[in-house]
């Protein structure tokens, strides 16, 4: 509770308006939100954080990691969850865009990277507090050219990690082919470590997951227009999931985790209104990606594969 008050502190003092926090952890509005005339109050309004569903193992969920802004480089004095995130290959993690854009909160993740106050951790239940979480410094990230900050489409991003991904409780998670058909109904699975519950003192720190079904973009988009009239765009780079109800179990996760269908990551935890109404969660739509994310890889790979060759010829020469 103390953390989400100090948080809250930090960035009304910095916005000068405690609805807008720009931290992928607390809510965090994109322009478009913030200017129109809506039914909702901004504080509906959340990006990646949902609420409910069920504790479970990383030993379940192996590729799943969290992206820790570790103590010295928090806001907090603590370490702090900042993302959730997954392991695609043995160096590799797939996350949001938003988790690695520079926001108006307190913290400029890029600098953090940079500064490695950002890390991967992995092969564990527990991102904060266990101590047999592995920890992966971030050598390279690349977000998507497409990604906009105002309406988070595009909303992918890519982390290159030093140390592979090696631990009992280290897998890579198949992502959804180009050619995926999301089944519509289909109940697929959210997880991740939503330590920010606003209404309840417990800050849980173990994983979670919860299910949520697969819509599809027309009807979501008319979940959205009885709220919000057009003001929400639902671009073809997303992909929606909720309950039609809205959810007593609506899920908790994180900014950049993996929604899952069938063993396969289809969806990445964007932004949604709230929690446990209507309108359903907002995933980046994966599918669409896999050329994107095997053209960076590959890319980067030859690039440190490179500077590695480089290195060692001219520290073989000297
Ligand atoms: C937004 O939040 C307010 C206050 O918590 C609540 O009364 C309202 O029903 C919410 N709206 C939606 C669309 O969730
Ligand atoms: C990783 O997690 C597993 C399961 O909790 C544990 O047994 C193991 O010791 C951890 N460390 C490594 C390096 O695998
Ligand atoms: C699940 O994936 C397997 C291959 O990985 C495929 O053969 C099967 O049809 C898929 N099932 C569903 C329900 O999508």
């Amino acid at each position: 509770m103390k953390l989400i008050l100090n948080l809250l502190l930090i960035a009304s003092v910095i916005s000068g308006d405690q609805v807008l926090v720009r931290l992928p952890y607390l809510d965090m509005i994109p322009k478009q939100f913030e200017k129109g005339r809506y039914d909702v109050t901004i504080s509906n309004i959340t990006t990646g954080r949902i609420i409910g569903g069920h504790v479970t193992k990383i030993i379940k969920y192996k590729f799943m990691v969290c992206l820790l802004l570790l103590k010295r480089y928090s806001p907090v004095k603590s370490n702090l969850l900042w993302c959730g995130g997954s392991i695609i290959q043995s160096n590799w993690v797939l996350t949001a865009a938003h988790c690695v854009v520079q926001t108006e909160g307190p913290v400029d993740p890029v600098n953090a990277i940079n500064n490695k106050g950002l890390v991967v951790r992995g092969n564990t239940s527990y991102c904060i507090t266990e101590k047999k979480g592995i920890d992966h410094t971030i050598i390279y990230h690349e977000t998507h050219k497409g990604y906009n900050a105002d309406t988070l489409d595009y909303d992918i991003a890519l982390l290159k990690v030093k140390e592979p991904f090696e631990g009992k409780a280290e897998e890579i998670i198949k992502l959804a082919p180009h050619n995926y058909q999301y089944v519509v109904g289909s109940a697929a699975r959210v997880m991740g470590w939503g330590v920010i519950q606003l209404d309840s003192d417990e800050t849980s720190n173990q994983l979670r997951q919860v299910k949520v079904k697969v819509m599809d973009n027309k009807h979501c988009k008319a979940k959205f227009r009885k709220i919000g009239g057009s003001r929400f765009y639902i671009s073809p780079r997303m992909v929606c999931a909720g309950w039609k109800k809205g959810g007593k179990d609506a899920c908790q996760g994180d900014s950049g985790g993996p929604l899952v269908y069938n063993d396969s990551q289809i969806g990445i935890v964007s932004w949604g209104i709230a929690c446990a109404t209507p309108t359903p969660g907002v995933y980046t739509r994966v599918s669409l990606f896999a050329g994107w994310i095997a053209n960076v890889i590959e890319r980067t790979d030859k690039v440190f594969v490179l500077r590695t060759k480089l290195w060692t010829w001219i520290h073989g020469r000297s």
